[in-house]
């Protein structure tokens, strides 16, 4: 295998400001959510953002395996992330590795803290994310799946959460990272929000920027989470209407 020299890294921002794809900085991937496709699940969501499609698929409130993670004054929340062998250009090795293992963990997380979770104690909610196809920003389209699947199973939370990515591209910061922006930039920090209260549930960070380029990273990233928030909204309108599940309201 060949390294990889200077010469071999793509133009990511053009002399006009325009991103690999044409995007500008502030602009999200299309972003399409469908909500209720799976008839087994309690709820489940597919969202097809850019060039990733993800489903979830949420199970619950109902008996925990296994049984001694079980809690007397709240449901637990258990999340499966995993990337199929045939979802990234070089297959992927079927099975829970690390990087799995811990997305699954901070989603789960995320989740634990806007689920009205005392409502359910000794039960668990089991959060299924299967991504079919990647080019970046899995974990936030999971989130993002997952959350909708999460009200379309009718379980009561705070708010749904929009997720997504911030990074910085050649000296500028952009929403909503693609593959290539991802392996050539130099930060990636993928984002949760809960548009009511605008509290971070989930922030990552990897690379190096100033305090004063992440200060604008995260108002970028808040800004596209509440355009992420109408998209899951509209989601659970085209399939409910005005029954729109609608979080906030304790079922
Ligand atoms: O997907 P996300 O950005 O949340 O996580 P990441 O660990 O930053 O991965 C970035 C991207 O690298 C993924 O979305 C995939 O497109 C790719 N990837 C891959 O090709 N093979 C893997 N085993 C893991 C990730």
């Amino acid at each position: 295998m060949g390294s990889i020299g200077a010469k071999d890294v793509p133009v990511l921002i053009t002399a006009d400001g325009r991103r690999i794809d044409g995007r500008k900085a502030d602009e999200l991937r299309p972003l399409a959510i469908t909500a209720g496709p799976l008839k087994q699940a309690d709820g489940s969501a597919f969202v097809e953002w850019g060039a990733n499609k993800v489903m979830a698929a949420v199970y619950g409130p109902r008996e925990v395996h296994p049984r001694h993670l079980q809690q007397n004054n709240k449901a637990i929340v258990q999340c499966r992330y995993n990337m199929a062998a045939f979802s990234v250009d070089e297959r992927k090795r079927p099975g829970l590795d690390r990087r799995s293992q811990e997305i699954s963990k901070v989603i789960a997380e995320a989740f634990e803290s806007v689920i009205f979770v005392e409502e359910y104690p000794r039960t668990s909610i089991d959060v299924y994310i299967e991504v079919l196809q990647a080019n970046a920003g899995t974990r936030c389209a999971g989130l993002v799946a997952a959350s909708v699947a999460l009200a379309d199973a009718g379980i009561p939370m705070v708010d749904l959460v929009p997720a997504v990515a911030v990074g910085k591209v050649a000296d500028s910061i952009v929403l909503d990272l693609k593959k290539e922006e991802d392996n050539y930039g130099s930060a990636d920090l993928p984002m949760a929000l809960v548009p009511q209260s605008g509290r971070l549930v989930l922030l990552q960070m990897e690379g190096h920027m100033t305090r004063e380029e992440l200060h604008r990273a995260l108002d970028l990233g808040v800004g596209g989470c509440r355009k992420i928030y109408e998209v899951m909204r509209e989601a659970l309108r085209t399939r409910y209407g005005a029954d729109a599940p609608s979080p906030g309201v304790a079922a």
